[in-house]
């Protein structure tokens, strides 16, 4: 195992009635919150309401800013940062899945900020002060509910990259598995497939040979997203299987299971930001659509040979298979994800081969950046072919 630092600051309240502890926690925080909400289910589920009362019960004033859209657009983001100063905002409430989340996120830099926040996404400043953030989580899927990360989507440019901070974690996050007994079938199949993906990119990556308390921790919260898939197929109202899908996905981005491990590579979440800055696709959706076509192109890299045993492993200790290799795992994994109802390639995604070239210019824009240049943009074409599907 490697030298690490591991904080995480976020406290979480987890459990039935969670979010109506959103006053008294927010109580101390400041005197007038930003409440930031999505395009319409926390106001028809009655949950916005519940936080605005809890809120003002607490002797807050409230100021809302509603109509955060998945795959979330800076224009927003920026007009709530104004909205945050015209208002003198000391505080922001986040109440949906991880676009309001993130969008809140970039909203608390940007308040503090003298420039224009997308200077955190492509790194022309770091975060160095951010308004206190409570989220309210609806939604099981990104662990931004536990992380300083945030994503947003830059219209005119069509791109769609991350920030993250350690001022951005949330001081405290309120879980309550029965705020999300009512998320479709296909965002529970999104949030299973991010959940997966987070813990398989560092799974996948790292160059320290044995780190087999992190290997075995995932390989526990994947069998946790199976099992919890499995039971929501059944019974989307399954309380228990809410509550398990919820923790884990909070787990499989909170840092936990990474540390130590070395340096994470994270190529899907590279490509699959390109694909839903130009598609607009659910986040969870493009990542399983990509993930079989990506593993089959790393396995023949001339660098492949740990990823090859970890995948071999993957398919021995997740997806149960008694003998076999890589190619064994990936028929196994797209098996799952049509189990769940994720699209296990971008035709089953709907993702038009015509964009493909496009896709590719926008991703190897962001790895030449990154410094991944493996991911060139001929490299990232072939990826997306692979990926396509009948
Ligand atoms: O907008 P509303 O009306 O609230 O509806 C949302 C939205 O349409 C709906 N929803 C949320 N809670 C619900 C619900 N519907 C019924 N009942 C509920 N309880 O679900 C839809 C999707 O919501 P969204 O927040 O977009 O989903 P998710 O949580 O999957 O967030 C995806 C975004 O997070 C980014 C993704 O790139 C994407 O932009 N990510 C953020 C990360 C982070 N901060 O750590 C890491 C991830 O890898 C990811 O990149
Ligand atoms: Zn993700």
């Amino acid at each position: 195992m490697q030298s690490f630092m591991f904080h995480n600051p976020t406290r979480i309240e987890f459990g039935a009635g969670a979010a109506d502890k959103v006053g008294p926690v927010c109580a101390g925080l400041g005197r007038t919150a930003l409440l930031l909400a999505g395009q319409g289910s926390a106001r028809r589920s009655g949950l916005l309401e519940r936080v605005r009362t809890s809120l003002e019960a607490a002797g807050l004033r409230v100021v809302l800013h509603e109509g955060v859209r998945p795959n979330p657009v800076l224009s927003h983001v920026q007009a709530g940062i104004a909205l945050a100063r015209a208002e003198g905002v000391d505080l922001v409430v986040a109440v949906g899945g991880g676009s309001v989340l993130d969008s809140a996120k970039a909203v608390a830099a940007g308040a503090c900020a003298g420039h224009d926040v997308w200077d955190f996404f492509c790194g022309q400043a770091q975060v160095e002060a951010a308004l206190p953030l409570v989220a309210v989580l609806t939604l099981a899927a990104t662990g931004s509910e536990m992380n300083g990360g945030g994503v947003v989507t830059r219209e005119e440019t069509r791109e769609k990259l991350p920030f993250s901070s350690p001022h951005c974690f949330p001081r405290v996050s309120l879980l309550d598995p029965a705020l999300t007994l009512d998320v479709s079938a296909d965002q529970t199949a999104n949030g299973l497939a991010d959940a997966f993906a987070h813990l398989l990119e560092p799974y996948l990556s790292g160059t320290d040979p044995r780190p087999v308390v992190q290997l075995e921790l995932k390989e526990a919260l994947f069998h946790c997203l199976l099992d919890s898939g499995a039971r929501l197929r059944r019974d989307l109202r399954d309380l228990e299987a809410r509550a398990d899908m919820m923790w884990t996905a909070t787990l499989a981005l909170n840092g936990i299971t990474s540390v130590g491990i070395g340096p994470t590579l994270w190529p899907l979440h590279l490509i699959e930001h390109s694909v839903s800055a130009l598609t607009d696709i659910a986040h969870g959706a493009g990542l399983s659509a990509l993930t079989p076509g990506w593993l089959r192109w790393r396995l023949e890299q001339v660098d492949a040979e740990t990823i090859q045993s970890r995948v071999t492993r993957l398919g021995e200790r997740v997806f149960g298979l008694a003998s076999g290799g890589p190619a064994e795992t990936i028929v196994a994994l797209e098996t799952w994800y049509r189990s769940v109802g994720a699209p296990a390639s971008l035709a089953e995604a709907g993702v038009d081969p015509a964009l493909f070239a496009d896709i590719a210019a926008n991703a190897a824009r962001t790895a030449r950046a990154w410094g991944m240049a493996q991911y060139s943009e001929p490299a990232l074409g072939e990826i997306l072919r692979r990926a396509a599907g009948a």
